[in-house]
């Protein structure tokens, strides 16, 4: 492991060299003697868990999305079944059902499993939201309430998922703590009780802090940094620090050290790392230039989790264009996945590949 990632750094140049050649559209050759059809999940070996988000909707219809899901991938992440919203819909009443047909799934293909997610601000259920607005549930119920929500649900899944992501963008793009129902009722203590909860309920998974922007050093990423800091000076049971990895190729990427810098002083503070949602939009439509950026855009975040000493998962935000968020939460952008809608390898896949080749 730890000579693969020493040999990770001579493989940025190549990387980007391999990603110079092959255009758009045209069959990229395989880099060094691996075949270009190996499963990305092959290809990673023993060094990285390589993951996807799984919609549940698609895995139950589309039996090629389910196929491909089991050959690439050796981890998989709930895209929306393990969400406060679907697991509780009515108050009292939890309803796993979706989710244990994934935890099943993965399961039977020898993947692991990323819990998402236990407190954000975003798919709480109605019940939840109304209650507070309306004052019915005061801060000391919303307490026990969120207390009751984490334990239920990471005891359901005890022992069977890797990573949890506890507290799911907490902070906002100006580096203060994010203006959520949590932290008006709560106070920022709800964070280490989140944790602290989850920690109680499974103590051998590992504990994510996990955001959006902050795959780069910003005043975002520093204000995680210096959330996670005070959260370990307090003994609060926090063992990952994750970045989403949501990009666009409109605004540009950060480099791959600069990624493994930002990974890397996370890690100096004693956690592990992750890049857990990766998806690379592009404004509508599609020609070879963006496809060739988005290409580089997955390199750089896999690259920048090669180069860090203890990033141990790389997640993509869905895998195919056939079912993606993107056209529906950015207006008139789309394409953002590996696989195009017939499940072709895009350029995309075709650099992952590579860089997972050089990194052995
Ligand atoms: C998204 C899902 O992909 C959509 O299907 C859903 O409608 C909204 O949420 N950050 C996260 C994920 O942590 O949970 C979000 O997933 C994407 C942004």
């Amino acid at each position: 492991m730890k000579v693969s990632r020493v040999a990770a750094a001579g493989l940025l140049a190549a990387a980007s060299l391999y990603s110079m050649l092959p255009a758009a559209g045209s069959p990229a050759p395989a880099a060094g003697s691996s075949s270009p059809d190996r499963p990305l999940r092959e290809l990673a070996g023993r060094q990285l868990m390589i993951g996807t988000a799984v919609d549940h909707a698609a895995y139950t219809a589309d039996a090629t999305y389910r196929d491909r899901i089991r050959t690439e991938f050796n981890s998989i992440t709930a895209e929306n079944v393990m969400k406060w919203e679907v697991v509780e819909p009515e108050r009292g009443k939890l309803d796993f059902s979706a989710a244990d047909e994934l935890m099943a799934a993965a399961k039977r293909n020898g993947q692991q499993v990323r819990g998402h997610t236990l407190v954000w601000h975003n798919q709480l259920p109605a019940w939840l939201t109304q209650g507070v607005e309306s004052g019915e549930i005061d801060a000391t119920e919303l307490r026990s309430i969120l207390r009751g929500h984490i334990i239920d649900e990471v005891s359901h899944f005890r022992g069977r998922i890797y990573q949890w992501d506890v507290a799911n963008e907490v902070v906002d793009d100006n580096g203060q703590l994010r203006d959520s129902i949590w932290l008006r009722e709560l106070g920022p203590g709800y964070i280490a009780d989140a944790f602290r909860w989850a920690h109680q309920a499974d103590p051998r998974a590992k504990l994510f802090l996990n955001d959006y922007n902050v795959e780069g050093i910003s005043a975002k990423s520093d204000a995680y940094h210096a959330l996670a800091k005070d959260l370990l000076r307090q003994r609060v049971p926090v063992h990952g620090f994750g970045a989403q990895g949501h990009y666009g190729v409109q605004y540009g990427f950060h480099s791959a050290s600069e990624v493994a810098a930002n990974l890397g002083r996370f890690e100096q503070l004693g956690l592990e790392t992750a890049i857990t949602e990766v998806d690379v939009r592009m404004i509508m439509p599609t020609d070879n230039v963006k496809l060739q950026a988005q290409a580089q855009g997955y390199s750089v975040l896999l690259q920048g989790c090669l180069l860090a000493r203890r990033c141990n998962s790389f997640t993509v935000w869905g895998f195919t264009d056939k079912y993606s968020w993107v056209p529906g939460w950015f207006e008139g952008e789309g394409a953002a996945n590996l696989l195009d809608e017939n499940f072709a390898p895009k350029p995309a896949y075709r650099e992952l590949q590579a860089v997972l080749t050089l990194s052995h």
